[in-house]
Formats: C-alpha cells, structure tokens, sequence
C-alpha cells in the first residue's frame, strides 16, 4: 500500500542512540508478527504529522478560543479533527444524532476520567464489567483511581455462554442505581449490544458511558453497531483498530457538550498535543476512504480463520468463536498459562498478550488465557490463508509446551529456530513499510 511507504528520516541521526533504538523496533516490528490487539501500524501521513512542528505549538483552550496567540493554524488542523471524527461516527449536523466531539484527550484513560469529571463526585456509584471478564482498568478497577475515587461495582459474562450477562448488568443496574453505566472492554471477543445497555440505563435512570477503544474502526467501518444514539458518551483510543496516533477521543450528547470540553481542559490537561491531535485528523481522514471499510472486513474475516484454526488444532476459545477482532485463547485447559505461551511465542517472533479469561483462577501475571487480534497483521496484508498457518504455529507451540516436564515450560531450541525462520519468511513477504 503507498500510503505504508516510510523510512527512518535521516535527520534521526542526530541522535545515535535514539536512531539505533528506532531502527531495531523497526526491524522488530517487519520481523515479527503482531498480534496484540489493541495495537497497529499507522500510515506515514500519520507519522509525518506527528513528527510535524506542530509539536512546537502550545495552544490551551479550543478553536477560536485559546489562550494563545499564534493558534490559526492549529486551529485548522483541530477543527479538521472534530469535523472528520463526527462525520466517521455519522453524528455530524446532517445526522439524526448529532454529537459533540472532544479531541484532546491525551489517552483512553484521560476521555474515560474527563467523563466521570463530567458526571460523577467522589463517592459516586459506578458499574462496569469486571476486568478479569474483559474490562478496562479505567471501568473500576481498585488499582485505578476509577476504582479508588467512586464506588465501583462490576458485571461479568455468563459462566456458560461466555457472553455478556445481560439480565444480569439490568439487575445490577436496578439494585445499585449507578450515576454511571461503562460498557465496552479490552478483551471481549463478542459484539456488544448497545442498544439493550441504551434501554437498561433509561430503566435505571442513570447515563451510559460507551467505551468504545477496542472496536472503533469497526463501528466507523458498519461493522459493528454503532453506540450512537444509544449511550449519553461516546469515547474511545484512536491507534487500536482505528488505526491512528496513539491517543483518546470523546463524543458526548450536546447537552454535555461543554461540561466535557472544561472537563479536559482545564479540569484534567494543559496544553493540548497538536502534533498528535493533526495526526487524528489524518487517521480519521484515511477513516473515512472506502479502503478502511474493505480493512476492517479483513480485520473480522482474519480473527474468525485464526480462531476456527485453533479450535481445529483442539485449542479452546472463549465463548466458542470471535465476532470482532478479538480471539480470547484458554490454555488453562490445555494445562499451559498464558504467561508460559506468551514468553514461547515471544521467542519465535509472535507477540501476544496473557490476559485473564472469565472466572480466571489465576493472578494476572500468569493468567490462563491468551489475547490475540488482527488489526496489525491485517493492516501488513494478511489474509485468511495466513491466518491459519498462524493458527497452526501457536497449536504448534502449545502441542511442544504441554510435552515439557520443566515446571517452567519452554520450547526446545531446535523449535525456536525452526519457527522463527518460518515466522520470519512470512513477514518478508509481507513488509509493513516500503521505502
Ligand atoms: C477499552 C479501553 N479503554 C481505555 C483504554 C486506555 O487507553 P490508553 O492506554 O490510551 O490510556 C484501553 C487500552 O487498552 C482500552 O482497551
């Protein structure tokens, strides 16, 4: 694709270390497979902006209302951002919903806190889904100030089905009286349905806050329901499949429209990144061509091959299948932890994440499942064919761990070479940027 076309900019140089450490995270990144899921690679427009002077503007406030002199173009360059985001999320003026947008936020975690900002007070109840069920830190969690400042409680999936326990979020919605309803996860592998959370958070009488990081560029694309109209905010990442510069976005209904814009700043944030905020917009931009909708369908055909191949291989998956870009792999049952599949797959150049499953037993440092998407190997051109020759190496690993004896189970040195070649020769085949 041109638009991957990228070289390391000379100018680097100026820096030996930096450039060399530059270089071997590229060399990692076209040597190596990536299959964590909340991570892509962004097209050289993005970079270039992002590595733009941009970066030398301080620019407080809003466009048309900083606290700045010098800020006409950047406010160009912001204004192109919400009007770009609100057409991709079809809340602009033409649409039925119209949304406010928000395009500050430094990370997902900021457009998470700058909504509780927003509606909550220290004390206040929240309900979220239980992270070790494919929740966010941010949802809750006691470890995050979402979990320390408010009264967090949580919703899980169903022990059979695996899937979002929807009886029970309107349960506990009803019993607790959340100010705040979160959906959205970072490790669900199922298709949310907005809609009945719009409808339990109208019955409870609280406001629903839809978190939407992980599948963005799904909703951008329609292909997956949108959380418009259904939540009273929208936020969301824009470098996991919506393939932008790392940061945070928020929608929010116009009502709360300047709540959230005080909110971020100058509730929680200084400056703004206009670097980062140019490089949104040219995501968004990028977002909105045809091309991303064929990507997206790529990203979801991808996920349903891997996961139909390591179910053949005798693998289980969490609630059976994949509806989004997610596949949730149980190696508890296959006697391995994730810890041990993710350091193996590690060594032959297959980067995944362990992660908690549902009713995990285990401390999230050794966990017994195993994360694994398609956004990055899709954007390198992967197909389904692909795919499955992955699928059949992680099988592979698994088969080789499980015949290990060591209390820590590592693969044997012959296996590393042989699979890293093989990784390695696929990656050649498939460069991620083309200078
Ligand atoms: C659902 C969800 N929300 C929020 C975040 C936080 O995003 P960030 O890492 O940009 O703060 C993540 C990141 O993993 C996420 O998965």
């Amino acid at each position: 694709m041109k638009e991957f076309s990228y070289s390391l900019p000379e100018s680097l140089r100026a820096d030996p270390e930096i450039f060399a450490s530059v270089e071997k995270e590229l060399k990692r990144q076209e040597e190596g497979l990536e299959l964590i899921a909340s991570e892509n690679y962004v097209s050289a427009a993005v970079m270039a902006a992002q590595g733009s002077v941009l970066t030398n503007k301080y620019a407080e406030g809003y466009p048309g209302k900083r606290y700045y002199g010098g800020c006409v173009y950047v406010d160009q360059a912001e204004t192109l951002a919400i009007d770009r985001l609100r057409k991709l999320f079809r809340c602009d003026d033409s649409s039925p919903h119209p949304y406010a947008a928000n395009v500050q936020p430094h990370s997902g975690a900021q457009a998470n806190m700058a909504v509780f900002m927003t509606v909550l007070k220290p004390g206040d109840t929240i309900l979220g889904m239980d992270l070790s069920h494919g929740g966010h830190l941010t949802h809750g969690s006691p470890v995050n100030f979402s979990g320390k400042i408010f009264q967090a409680h949580h919703y899980t999936v169903d022990r059979e089905t695996e899937r979002l326990d929807y009886e029970l979020v309107r349960e506990k919605a009803l019993t607790l009286r959340p100010k705040l309803l979160i959906a959205g996860a970072s490790a669900y592998p199922r298709a949310i349905d907005f809609e009945r959370l719009g409808k339990i958070a109208q019955e409870a009488g609280t406001l629903l806050m839809v978190d939407m990081a992980h599948i963005a560029g799904l909703v951008a694309a329609g292909l997956h329901a949108s959380p418009i109209p259904h939540a009273h905010f929208v936020t969301s990442t824009t470098h996991k499949t919506l393939r932008g510069p790392r940061g945070g976005v928020i929608l929010s209904r116009p009502e709360f429209a300047k709540q959230i814009n005080s909110a971020v700043f100058p509730g929680m944030q200084g400056g703004p990144l206009m670097h980062v905020i140019a490089a949104k917009a040219v995501s968004f931009g990028e977002a909105l061509k045809p091309e991303f909708v064929t990507y997206q369908k790529r990203v979801l055909e991808n996920a349903k091959a891997l996961a139909e191949t390591l179910t053949s291989g005798g693998l289980r998956i969490v609630s059976g299948g994949t509806e989004n870009h997610i596949v949730l792999l149980d190696v508890g049952t296959a006697g391995l932890t994730g810890k041990e599949v993710e350091a193996a797959l590690d060594q032959v150049h297959i980067t995944v994440n362990k992660n908690t499953i549902p009713f995990e037993t285990r401390s999230p440092f050794v966990t017994s499942g195993i994360r694994l998407g398609t956004p990055a190997v899709s954007s390198r051109g992967l197909g389904t064919k692909e795919m499955a020759q992955i699928g059949n190496w992680i099988v592979k690993v698994c088969e080789v761990l499980k015949t290990q004896t060591t209390e820590a189970k590592t693969l044997p040195p012959n296996i590393v070479e042989a699979l890293r070649k093989e990784v390695q020769s696929l990656c050649a085949r498939f460069p991620i940027y083309r200078s």
